[in-house]
């Protein structure tokens, strides 16, 4: 992003390079690691079915506001909310705050998945799929930094050195090959004995297993996995060129985004089932599934220490490319704030996510005692971000274009380019829907959590 950046605010080139460039935010650990573990740990069926609902009417309507806020204004979120009304300048601080949160611990599975990629290059792919493998990995105190400091430089060096544009061209070729291959072995999985329990469990909702808390997981994992809530798509659509048909490109990377997630889930869900029957526990296992059932199934597959290396090398890309997101957007903030030369920000946003990151490692080891909310020190830094601030800044935003800059203006930005063909949705979606359901499912799943009401 930055090689747009430096050329004052230029645009990016058409459609194309606009809705690439999202969607290399949008796609990563997100769609690949969170939204499987999520949706076997909520149900299956009945958490795939709310985040597709989810999908096309919140995530439609704030990924076309941002957009349109940031092409409106030409400024990233800080300045965005300002211009248009002083009042909400806070909006854009409370926003910047999520990318913060997430980078540490972002790099801590971005750590996890680079250590995965180097095992299955040097053939250590059975080791890998030994049943303790995984929980020896994670509860040391020393390797599982080294892994995360490794993917934090190499986030560092490529936004120090500006060649985010170069890795961006890499991994656009890279992704088409990450959708079929994950294919492959979407396929592969489905066909094991046993896997049709859970292809049925991941497919089809059980109604019983709906909750609030259910809702507010999917909407946190969609605010995250379409990187919307934190300002990174108003800093994205103060590039884009007004001629760009808005709304044809945010179908395409919800589209995008929500077949990888899919895919993704396909691979997983029926695998808990083919190799531990699908009990809770194994359903539940949380960050750790994908990391200790895709091993397996690689050990399975014909030519799997291939087809695994392959597949950790193309989730790295995934993961690069979203961490330049993260840690652009920090580096700007603090460039903004404290108006220091880049590489210093740089090398300050790179020491003090190291700092952050290193206790969400040892909190899975020496520091598992240690929990916060009854969450363990990564999953409360999730917690935070994903079910609260976003939450709290998608109400906000919505409150904000609704009552005070108007939805019309977003509606006139939109229609520069093109007709509005869901126009009547989004006026009710975030005149009334949206704000009303986001702020009545954070009170709900807060009591829920509380222990207060049980739904
Ligand atoms: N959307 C990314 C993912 O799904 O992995 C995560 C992310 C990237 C969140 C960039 C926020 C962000 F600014």
């Amino acid at each position: 992003m930055n090689h747009t950046k430096k050329q004052s605010r230029s645009s990016f080139t058409g459609k194309i390079g606009f809705i690439l460039a999202a969607a290399g935010s949008a796609v990563g650990l997100g769609n690949i690691w969170r939204f499987p573990y999520l949706a076997a740990q909520y149900g299956g069926g009945i958490f795939l079915l709310v985040y597709l609902i989810l999908a096309v009417t919140f995530g439609f309507t704030l990924m076309i506001t941002e957009i349109a806020l940031g092409r409106k204004t030409g400024l990233s979120a800080a300045g965005a909310f300002s211009k248009l009304d002083k009042r909400f300048s806070f909006l854009g601080k409370l926003s910047s705050l999520v990318p913060m949160i997430i980078f540490p611990y972002y790099s801590v599975i971005g750590g996890w998945v680079t250590k995965y990629c180097a095992d299955f290059i040097i053939g250590r792919s059975s080791q890998a799929a030994g049943e303790n493998y995984f929980n020896q990995f994670i509860t040391q105190p020393v390797e599982p930094v080294i892994w995360l400091c490794l993917f934090i430089f190499a986030t560092a060096a490529i936004v120090l050195f500006g060649v985010e544009g170069g890795i961006e061209k890499v991994s656009r070729l890279l992704m088409p090959i990450l959708v079929i291959l994950s294919m492959v072995i979407a396929v592969y999985t489905v066909t094991q004995p046993g896997a049709w329990e859970g292809v049925k469990y991941y497919l089809m909702p059980d109604f019983s297993r709906f909750s609030a808390t259910t809702v507010l997981a999917a909407l946190g994992q969609l605010f995250y996995s379409m990187s919307l809530a934190m300002g990174i798509m108003i800093t994205y659509g103060s590039y884009m060129k007004r001629e760009v048909d808005l709304e044809h490109s945010v179908g395409m990377i919800e589209l995008f985004d929500t077949g990888i997630a899919f895919l993704a889930g396909l691979m997983i869900v029926p695998s808990v089932f083919v190799f531990s029957g699908g009990d809770e526990a194994a359903l539940g296992k949380g960050p750790g599934l994908m990391f200790d059932t895709l091993p397996k199934v690689f050990d399975r597959m014909p030519a799997g220490g291939v087809i695994g290396a392959l597949f950790f090398i193309l989730v790295l890309f995934a993961a690069l490319t979203s961490a330049i997101s993260l840690m652009e957007t920090v580096v700007s903030i603090f460039q903004d704030r404290f108006h220091w030369s880049r590489k210093i920000t740089c090398l300050a946003v790179m020491a003090g996510a190291i700092l952050v990151a290193v206790p969400s490692s040892l909190g899975f080891g020496v520091w598992s005692s240690v929990t916060l909310l009854g969450k363990s020190i990564l999953d409360f830094f999730d917690f935070i971000s994903n079910s609260v601030i976003m939450p709290v800044v998608a109400f906000l935003t919505c409150v904000f274009v609704a009552f005070f800059a108007g939805s019309r203006s977003i509606v006139e930005e939109v229609e520069l380019s093109s007709k509005f063909r869901r126009k009547k949705m989004y006026l009710i979606m975030i005149r009334y829907i949206a704000p009303i359901c986001i702020i009545a499912i954070l009170i709900t799943s807060i009591l829920e959590a509380f222990g207060i009401i049980k739904i």
